[in-house]
């Protein structure tokens, strides 16, 4: 539970993220919990922010209240307060109506509306401004992602003596589908404002270094940006990672052991167990990897009375109309699968809405036999890691998405096309009936992939490399 504390008046090292890593809730009888943010971005820097003496500059996740800076966890939390009707047009709207959308392919069709621009600049600069009260003289700012895009120049307009990085989390777009966005340009601005921009695969930073030639007209030379004031910007791909080695040490635990086999032992013992672990999000490919599933057991592939699918879909953007599509969706199809094809006491997919602690995903992660990922489209996705890290053996089987962030490192997973149905049943056939050779050698080289690109070397990757550029303060 986070206290109250004399908050340091400033920070040589601060992070800006839309989020805290801890949300205020806010019961129906008037009680106020904290809990941790969802997502990637809050389990990828809460370990580097531990290890470091800085501030986390962040909204805590509810509307219209106003709360001072607090510590949690060692780490030095400094809230930004949002409107209600700020939550609505720059974070439900532009943040997850227009970008999330627009930069994960189109999956879903994004809205253009003046007023959602007009509340992310807004917004973007009070986070500006609360990180200019923060920041020591000369201190490294590292802004996340995809909702604060003009942070890092309206930060350098305010505090030139500021080192600034950037990190995308999310895939930067293809040329084509960004230029749809009526504020292409401001954005491109807005991340010139760092020294160094990051993104998770290369293409997004080759995507970014076209668009600045082509739309702002700035030189470049391979991945420097020379911009018109005379500044060197540097634009590279950080893959993000975890925190390895702990998720390997709480998976190996006795209690956590004992829980995975009580986990098995409530499904009914299944020969193999299927887990999927996602935020509820369009961009994840829940449907049709059901679908899939279900099929399988439909056409009499797979024994109902053998096999076992848990589905973990932690609530996420629940006001935002297509993710409220999704969940009905959602409802729907594992009612009608469970309906058609269950038996008493053996529903073949165990679907859970809800999110849960640490322990308990390592207890499911070590459970599961194999591990189906499989966005239509994902900047990383960590999860695929957290099974990697939570083997104890070489055994398991990772089903992944090609077009996860993650299937450049991950090579030796059985990689699916998530929009082939067919192909995905094939490959969750073939994923659980391999040898236990072959899947030994592939686990093998993906856990010394994973310990060893662990989310340390991703921070100091990327802040060795900022260190070498920007302002000499
Ligand atoms: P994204 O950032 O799009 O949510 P990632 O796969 O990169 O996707 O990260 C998701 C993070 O959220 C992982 O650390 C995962 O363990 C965690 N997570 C996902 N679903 C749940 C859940 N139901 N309960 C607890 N944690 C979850
Ligand atoms: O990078 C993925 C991400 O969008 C983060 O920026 C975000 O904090 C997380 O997923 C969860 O989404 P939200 O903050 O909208 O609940």
């Amino acid at each position: 539970t986070p206290e109250p504390a004399e908050s340091k008046a400033t920070a040589s090292f601060v992070v800006v993220a839309n989020r805290l890593p801890v949300d205020r809730v806010e019961h129906a009888d008037g009680s106020v919990d904290w809990r941790t943010s969802p997502g990637g971005l809050v389990t990828a820097l809460e370990p580097v922010m531990r290890r470091q003496d800085g501030a986390w500059v962040g909204w805590h996740g509810a509307p219209d209240e106003a709360l001072e800076p607090f510590e949690n966890d060692g780490i030095q939390l400094v809230p930004v307060d949002l409107t209600a009707a700020e939550v609505e047009d720059y974070y439900e709207g532009f943040s997850n109506g227009t970008l999330w959308p627009l930069y994960h392919d189109v999956i879903a069709t994004p809205g253009f509306h003046r007023e959602w621009w007009d509340a992310y600049r807004k917004v973007n600069q009070r986070f500006a401004e609360r990180t200019a009260a923060v920041a020591e003289q000369g201190a490294v700012v590292w802004v996340q992602d995809y909702q604060l895009q003009l942070v890092p120049a309206m930060l350098r307009a305010l505090r030139p003596d500021l080192r600034i990085g950037f990190f995308l989390h999310i895939p930067f777009p293809p040329t084509e589908l960004f230029q749809q966005l009526p504020w292409r340009d401001q954005i491109l601005e807005g991340l010139l404002g760092a020294d160094l921009v990051g993104f998770q695969v290369s293409g997004g930073a080759q995507n970014f270094l076209r668009l600045v030639r082509a739309r702002l007209r700035q030189e470049t030379h391979r991945d420097e940006i020379r911009t018109a004031e005379g500044r060197t910007v540097l634009a590279r791909s950080y893959p993000i990672a975890i925190d390895a080695s702990e998720l390997h040490e709480l998976s190996a635990s006795e209690p956590v052991a004992a829980r995975a086999a009580e986990i098995r032992h409530d499904l009914g013992d299944p020969d193999v167990l299927f887990l999927g672990v996602d935020r509820l999000d369009y961009t994840k490919g829940l449907l049709a990897r059901l679908q899939a599933f279900g099929e399988l057991i439909e056409d009499g592939t797979l024994d109902v009375d053998k096999v076992a699918f848990v589905q973990v879909a932690t609530p996420s953007r629940e006001r935002v109309e297509e993710y409220r599509q999704l969940r009905d969706e959602m409802d729907r199809l594992v009612g009608r699968i469970n309906g058609d094809i269950g038996r008493i006491g053996r529903p073949p997919i165990t679907y859970l809405h809800a999110s849960y602690p640490r322990d308990e995903m390592a207890a499911l992660y070590r459970a599961a036999d194999v591990m189906v990922v499989t966005p239509l489209r994902d900047g990383m996705n960590l999860v695929a890691k957290e099974y990697v890290a939570c083997r104890q053996a070489d055994d398991g089987a990772l089903v992944l998405s090609e077009f996860a962030g993650a299937a450049r490192e991950l090579r030796q997973a059985y990689l699916v096309n998530p929009y082939d149905v067919n192909g995905m049943k094939d490959k969750l056939i073939e994923a659980m009936q391999d040898s236990p050779r072959n899947k030994a050698r592939r686990m093998k080289v993906m856990r010394r992939q994973v310990a060893e690109h662990d989310i340390d070397h991703w921070a100091s990757a990327f802040l060795d490399d900022l260190g070498k550029t920007g302002p000499k303060a």
